[in-house]
């Protein structure tokens, strides 16, 4: 199996920019943790962290035959960002849509997202567990039985 694992922006600040938020890891050590989990399931990851739109809209594009799944955190393009949505949508593959912080805890604005609706499912508010979390659950959810 092959996932897609995806960050967006700010991402590349992560055990830096409000650590009490989102942790004292930086991504690199999330990285790691996410390639670590991979190989325990058996599963390959490709993993990219971008600022811009559209450099994740064509990533998705681009890896739409490759990847049978994908895990996003959005950042704050969760909140609005319809052309990255519709990139999930079309793909086919199921998503899971990861946040280090617990979004439905927080500001008014970021408990709703525009990308719930194309997933399989969320996974808030547990640091960076929650990726490898999500790899669980999408190998589960492609064969239930191992
Ligand atoms: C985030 C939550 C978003 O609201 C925010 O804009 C981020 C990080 C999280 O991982 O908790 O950049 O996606």
């Amino acid at each position: 199996m092959k996932i897609l694992v995806l960050h967006g922006p700010n991402l590349n600040l992560t055990g830096f920019r409000e650590p009490e938020l989102y942790g004292k890891k930086p991504l690199a050590e999330i990285d790691d943790e996410i390639q670590a989990s991979a190989k325990e399931l058996g599963v390959e990851v490709r993993i990219l962290q971008s600022n811009h739109e559209g450099v994740l809209i064509d990533t998705i594009q681009e890896n739409r035959k490759w990847a049978d799944a994908i895990v996003i955190n959005p950042g704050a393009f969760t909140h609005y960002s319809i052309a990255l949505r519709d990139a999930l949508a079309s793909v086919r593959s199921p998503v899971v849509e990861v946040h280090l912080s617990n979004v439905h805890a927080r500001e008014d604005f970021r408990r709703e997202s525009v990308i719930a609706p194309v997933t399989v499912g969320q996974i808030t508010g547990l640091g960076s567990i929650g990726y490898s979390l999500a790899l669980r659950a999408l190998v589960n959810l492609e064969n239930p039985s191992a």
